[in-house]
Parts: C-alpha cells; sequence; structure tokens
C-alpha cells in the first residue's frame, strides 16, 4: 500500500525512480524464514531478482543464503558479508575465471548445468588444489505454463541436464577427482501461483533422486529451486506471497530422507510486491480513438512488459478527477514501450504522479541507459518517511 505520507514525500523527488517499502520487505522475509523454519528448510535468496545493496542487506539480515548466477553475483554477495559457505552458483555459463573465483571464496555449492561444465570445475578444482561441492541440476521436464521466456524446465531448455544424459553425467562424475558431489537441482520457472506445479516437480523430483540413488549417489541436498509467483493484480490484496502453500505442497509430496536438507531459492517472492516505479506524466495527449498519458519512465526503466509482455498495475497517486480511459506508455522511441492499454484511472493531468506497482524484482537489475537516460534512482521508505 504506497500511504499518503509516502505520496507526499514523492512530491519532491525528480521521477522516474523505484521506491522501495521496506516494512513490507521485511514483514516478507519473516514470513518466508518462519515458514522455512517449520520444515528445516535452507533459503537462498536469487540475487538476480533485485542486487540492490539495501535490499540485499535486509535478505542477509534475515538469515537467508544467496542464490548467484555469475561471478559478480557471487563477488557482491562476499562483500556484503554473506557467508561463503550459503552461496550456491548456478548458470549455464560459468567462465574459468567466475569458476575460480568461486572455489576459491569456498562457495557452499556449484549448481553443475552441464557434463562439460563439471569436467572443467574439476581439473579447475585440481590446478587449485582444493575441491568443489555440487549439486547436479537436473532439467524436471515440467511446463510451468508460464511465459516461455521464463519457463526453465523444459527438457529441451537450455538450462539443466536431461534426465536422458544421466548416465553419461555418472561416469563423469565417478571419472572425477576434485568432485564432491553434494545433491541434485531443479528449478522449473518462475511466477508460479498453481501449487500443481510444484506437486508436479515433487513427483519428478522423487523419481530423478532415485536415479541417483540408485547409481550409488545419495542426494544429501535437494534444492527444489525458486519460482513462487506474486499477485500482480492485486499487490495491496496480496502483498506477502503464499510460502505457506509452497513450503507444505513440498513436505506433503516429496518425503525427507534420513539426514536430506531441502533447499529453495525464491528471488521474485521475496522482493516483487515491495518496489513500485513511481513516474510523472508528461503529456495527456489525445489520439483519434484514444487518449495516451504519456509518463516520465520507460523500459528502460522497467523492461518487463517490453520483454515477456508483463502485466504491473498502473495507479494514479495524486489524481481525484472522474475516471477516464488511458493508454499509459512511456517516453522511449518503441511500440512496445506500453504501460497498459485502455486503463480506467481516474483523470490524469499533467504533472500527476502514477505508480507502477510490483516492480521489486527484475525492474532495477535489468534498467538500461538506452535512449540515453539516466538510471532511475532508489528510495526507501524507512529514509524517506522520517
Ligand atoms: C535456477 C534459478 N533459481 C531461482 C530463480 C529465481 O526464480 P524466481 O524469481 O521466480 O523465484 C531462477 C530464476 O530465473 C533460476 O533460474
Amino acid at each position: 500500500m504506497i500511504t499518503n505520507a509516502a505520496i507526499e514525500a514523492f512530491r519532491q523527488i525528480e521521477t522516474p525512480f523505484y521506491y522501495y517499502d521496506m516494512t513490507l520487505l521485511r514483514r516478507t522475509l519473516a514470513a518466508c524464514v518462519e515458514q522455512a523454519q517449520r520444515f528445516g528448510f535452507q533459503v537462498h535468496y536469487a540475487i538476480k531478482a533485485n542486487d540492490d545493496a539495501r535490499i540485499v542487506e535486509e535478505v542477509r539480515r534475515a538469515g537467508l543464503g544467496i542464490d548467484c548466477v555469475s561471478g559478480g553475483e557471487v563477488s557482491l554477495a562476499l562483500k556484503a558479508g554473506f557467508d561463503s559457505g550459503k552461496i550456491v552458483f548456478a548458470g549455464v555459463g560459468k567462465t574459468d575465471k567466475e569458476i575460480n573465483l568461486a572455489l576459491e571464496a569456498g562457495i557452499g555449492c556449484f549448481n553443475v548445468e552441464s557434463i562439460p561444465e563439471l569436467e572443467v570445475i574439476d581439473a579447475i578444482a585440481g590446478a587449485l588444489g582444493t575441491r568443489a561441492r555440487i549439486a547436479v541440476r537436473v532439467n524436471p521436464d515440467i511446463d510451468a505454463h508460464t511465459h516461455k521466456y521464463i519457463t526453465t524446465g523444459l527438457e529441451d531448455d537450455k538450462f539443466g541436464i536431461s534426465t536422458r544424459a544421466l548416465p553419461q553425467l555418472f561416469a563423469a562424475l565417478r571419472a572425477s577427482r576434485n568432485i564432491d558431489f553434494t545433491g541434485v537441482h531443479l528449478h522449473v520457472g518462475s511466477q508460479i501461483t498453481d501449487m500443481k506445479v510444484f506437486e508436479l516437480e515433487c513427483s519428478r523430483a522423487i523419481e530423478i533422486q532415485k536415479t541417483f540413488t540408485d547409481n550409488g549417489f545419495a542426494v544429501a541436498n535437494l534444492n527444489l529451486g525458486g519460482g513462487l509467483g506474486v499477485d500482480y493484480y492485486q499487490p495491496d490484496i496480496n502483498p506477502v506471497p503464499q510460502f505457506d502453500a509452497w513450503f507444505e505442497t513440498i513436505a506433503e509430496h516429496l518425503p525427507a530422507a534420513a539426514g536430506q536438507t531441502f533447499h529453495f531459492e525464491p528471488g521474485r517472492a521475496l522482493v516483487a510486491q515491495c518496489g513500485s516505479v513511481i513516474t510523472r506524466v508528461v503529456f495527456v495527449k489525445r489520439g483519434l480513438n484514444r487518449t495516451f498519458a504519456i509518463v516520465d519512465a520507460g523500459m528502460n526503466d522497467l523492461i518487463r512488459p517490453a520483454l515477456y509482455q508483463a502485466y504491473h498495475k498502473v495507479e494514479n497517486l495524486t489524481g481525484s478527477g472522474p475516471e477516464r480511459t488511458y493508454d499509459v506508455v512511456g517516453p522511449i522511441c518503441e511500440s512496445s514501450d506500453i504501460w497498459g492499454e485502455q486503463i480506467v484511472l481516474p483523470e490524469a493531468c499533467r504533472g500527476d504522479l502514477f505508480a507502477i506497482r510490483t516492480a521489486g524484482a527484475y525492474g532495477q537489475v535489468m534498467a538500461m541507459p538506452y535512449n540515453r537516460r539516466p538510471f532511475a534512482k532508489a528510495y526507501y521508505s524507512d529514509e524517506i518517511l522520517k
């Protein structure tokens, strides 16, 4: 909920900017930790969702680990004070430099996505005189029924190892000299709100795990990835995602072996709802059949609608007139730079402040200076609402 006090504070700030509700962030992190503790689950925040320093600091304080997908993210997590043992490192294209960095830092686990990667990690660990803890990312081949650009667990996706390649993988693991196999990693996709998808993940996990144990590889750690979705349509009604339903589904459908630990890597669910892009109406322009509210935030600030046709709720924070219908668009010279078509909002005037909600995940991290626009700054509720 964007309060009146916040709107008053926004009036003094140059737009566009990211606004983070730190109270909601803390509430969300606490809900996740509380639910995870019920089942003894370990949670690693997928830092790719938002690596803003204040956000990352709150995650660290909440006691979570970190899921990284690049050497840059591993360095950032270490600099932010995360225990290296709580860092997991996924990604299909880890370079030698990144593998070296992660091994030297002693990270908790590499989530290995191919046999060539396994061989390279083995060789680099040998050269460094160390050992690499790894989990194997197996492709669960589940359709998460989400956008094709955020579905990552289908058999022919570039991520993970197909179950059909497991015999070769087992041979590679047996031939390795400097690898400690610790478990299996699965990730189905993102923005999943149907718990049946996670139920399916559980049944695939059981099958996959059996293949490993039958081949002599005990799965001490089972990482079930991230993917829990958020309510982009009603952010004020459902500000905190269903961590309870997610973890309960897993606990109910996936029995843990003795001594086994389950791990999770939520990104979006932890940070999406606490962030909004705050933008001003630059012009209201009447077209032939539609009226455009042209705002100063564009796809350079938040690319999700242009990249994934993603929906973000748009609100007129300062308008109080009768409702009218608008196409809300950004200033970028691309036709896809649209926040929403035919949206009903209180009458918009030049200078009105709009909020683009649920922008805390995959927003600021993907910002770019296209059209020579400056990066939007971030402001935090506990700093501007003193
Ligand atoms: C391997 C892996 N883990 C975790 C995540 C985080 O996903 P989400 O933000 O949907 O929770 C992703 C997202 O792409 C991923 O690829």
